[in-house]
């Protein structure tokens, strides 16, 4: 695991046992949960639905304490008011005042951050502008659709101008579009210098923008580290494009590969390893054919998370 010199975010074996239901059932959420977030870090926090994400996040901004472990944020405990006012927080299901226009909303926001009076329209107006909700600010909340409701909650968490934010599922019920803006305010962020940790079950966006990413599953993180590492060199399987086969020679590749696709003179063999290709070349050469391309096709991080996730859930 890499080594984080400047903690934002510091846990060790934090761990969260809820009891619930009749009979005081106790479910573990959190099992020995140890990491560090960088300064200036976008980190992805990554697992399937009742992993642990909102329950570590609860405890990280100071809104549930940990049943075991400690939980620093700026060096501090996670619940100290003073951290709490340079941290950014958007809930997973954030609660809006619906009767309250956004510019409403964003100020009264920014007062109980503790903008100071003067400099709360300038960042209200820059904010609805950076979430592009400026032709909305002057409507009531209660008529938005869920993905400008999170646009709003988004400008809502970066208010207070906060040193680090934390987002719950910040890209539920955006579009395509909307999660490549979202993208890009989270690379503004982190280009101001700040740290982004937020939580999704979207790989792709993780993928695209995350300096590292921590994989939880079943309370337990079980992956860690930047995407190069978590996936460095990991190649699942190579494609070798072959070309000028005769029939009887075709039917020996199509056997050699775990599959074989025809595509009009070409045929695509998938092979397992080294030793596959090996083999595969061994024919051509028989055979007189050429080989077109050899293609690895490296793990993306869906395929790595799914091996993790596979027979994990609901356990
Ligand atoms: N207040 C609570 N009381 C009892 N159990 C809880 C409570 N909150 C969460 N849990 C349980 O803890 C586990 C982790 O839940 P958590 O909400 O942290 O998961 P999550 O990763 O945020 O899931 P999702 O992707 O659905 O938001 C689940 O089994 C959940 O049922
Ligand atoms: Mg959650």
């Amino acid at each position: 695991m890499a080594v984080v010199t400047d903690p934002v975010i510091s846990t060790v074996k934090l761990s969260k046992v809820y009891r619930s239901g009749i009979g005081m059932r106790l479910v573990s959420a959190l099992v020995d949960v140890t990491f560090d977030v960088g300064r200036g870090e976008i980190f992805g926090f990554l697992g399937p639905n009742g992993a642990g994400k909102t329950s570590l996040i609860k405890i990280l901004i100071g809104l549930a304490r940990p049943t075991a472990g400690n939980a620093l944020v700026f060096g501090r405990q996670a619940r100290d008011a003073q951290v709490k006012a340079r941290v950014g927080f958007l809930p997973e299901s954030p609660y809006f005042y619906e009767y309250l226009t956004a510019t409403e909303f964003l100020r009264l926001s920014a007062g109980l951050a503790g903008v100071p009076g003067s400099e709360v329209a300038g960042r209200v107006n820059s904010l609805l502008k950076l979430v592009r909700m400026e032709a909305s600010a002057g409507v009531q909340m209660r008529g938005f659709s869920r993905g400008m409701l999170q646009r709003i909650g988004i400008a809502q968490a970066l208010v207070g101008d906060p040193e680090l934010v934390i987002l719950d599922e910040p890209m539920g019920g955006l579009d395509p579009v909307g999660r490549k803006e979202f993208r890009d305010i989270i690379v503004g962020l982190r280009d101001q210098g700040k740290t982004v940790f937020f939580s999704t079950h979207i790989l792709a966006d993780v993928e695209m923008i995350c300096d590292r990413v921590g994989i939880i599953i079943n309370g337990r993180m079980v992956n860690i580290g930047g995407l190069g590492d978590i996936l460095s060199d990991d190649v699942q399987a190579y494609e070798v494009t072959v070309t000028g086969l005769t029939g009887k020679f075709r039917k020996v590749l199509e056997r050699v590969g775990d599959s074989a696709i025809r595509s009009g003179d070409a045929l695509l063999v998938t092979v397992p390893d080294d030793a596959g290709v090996d083999r595969v070349m061994a024919i051509v050469r028989e055979a007189g054919a050429r080989v077109q391309a050899i293609v690895p096709r490296k793990r993306t991080l869906e395929d790595h998370f799914m091996a993790h996730v596979g027979g994990k859930r609901g356990a």
